[in-house]
């Protein structure tokens, strides 16, 4: 088993029966969704699930886990799923599926939202080493993009793969892939991009984890906010 494959079964030991359990989206979020399955066949747990996109739901339902609609409840137990950079305090950075919205409602609708992830996504601030996503309402792109430019930031509209049209996420919106100075901390960041209008989603995930859960060649460790 690789690192994710680690972590991801370590997870899936959390689940109890009668839970309604959050799916991730990408890898990570993929092995959990395969561990849950093998626990649901050979201990017949009885779990409801609620996919964070499209492409989980698929992997879940053909692994035979029962998937439902998030408008059926007003919260969820647990919310699984893997990020793309973790800080010392557990501030996250994760959307790089176009998935931001429902990823970040899971998170924040779950008792307990425990991410899952190998070495190699810690950094010591957001924006280390990827862009940050914003998700934007598609006739606000460029005020948004104005407006974040005042801040200092750098960047420019997502395109699909072959680069010859505007990439659409899951929610119907458009994405701003931008990078921001590095004096800016987490804190400012989220409440900045919490308070531009057209902005509906972003990809820092502030105060919402509840531990990581991270592997190091085999090695499973516990991580709590510092
Ligand atoms: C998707 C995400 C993923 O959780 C993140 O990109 C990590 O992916 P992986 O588990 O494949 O490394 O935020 O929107």
């Amino acid at each position: 088993m690789n690192d994710k494959q680690i972590v991801a079964s370590e997870a899936a030991k959390i689940v109890k029966d009668g839970m309604v359990v959050g799916l991730g989206t990408g890898s990570t979020a993929n092995y959990f969704i395969e561990a849950l399955a093998n626990r649901k066949k050979e201990e017949g747990l009885q779990i409801t699930t609620v996919a964070s996109s499209t492409i989980s739901a698929i992997k879940a339902q053909s692994m035979n886990l029962f998937v439902q609609s998030i408008n059926q409840f007003s919260k969820i137990d647990l919310y699984v799923d893997g990020a793309d950079e973790i800080t010392p305090k557990l501030t996250l950075l994760k959307g790089r599926g176009q998935d931001l919205v429902m990823e970040k409602l899971l998170a924040s609708a779950a008792d307990q939202f425990i991410v899952v992830a190998d070495k190699s996504k810690l950094v010591s601030r957001i924006g280390e080493k990827f862009v940050v996503p914003i998700e934007v309402l598609p006739s606000a792109w460029q005020i948004v993009k104005l407006e974040l430019e005042k801040t200092g930031a750098t960047g420019d509209i997502r395109l699909n793969l072959n680069k010859d049209n505007i990439a659409i996420t899951a929610s119907g919106n458009y994405v701003l892939d931008m990078t921001f100075p590095p004096n800016l901390s987490d804190q400012s960041l989220n409440s900045v991009l919490n308070c531009i209008p057209g902005i509906i989603e972003h990809g820092i995930f502030y105060d919402l984890t509840s531990y990581v859960l991270l592997s190091d060649n085999g090695i499973i460790e516990k991580m709590y906010p510092i």
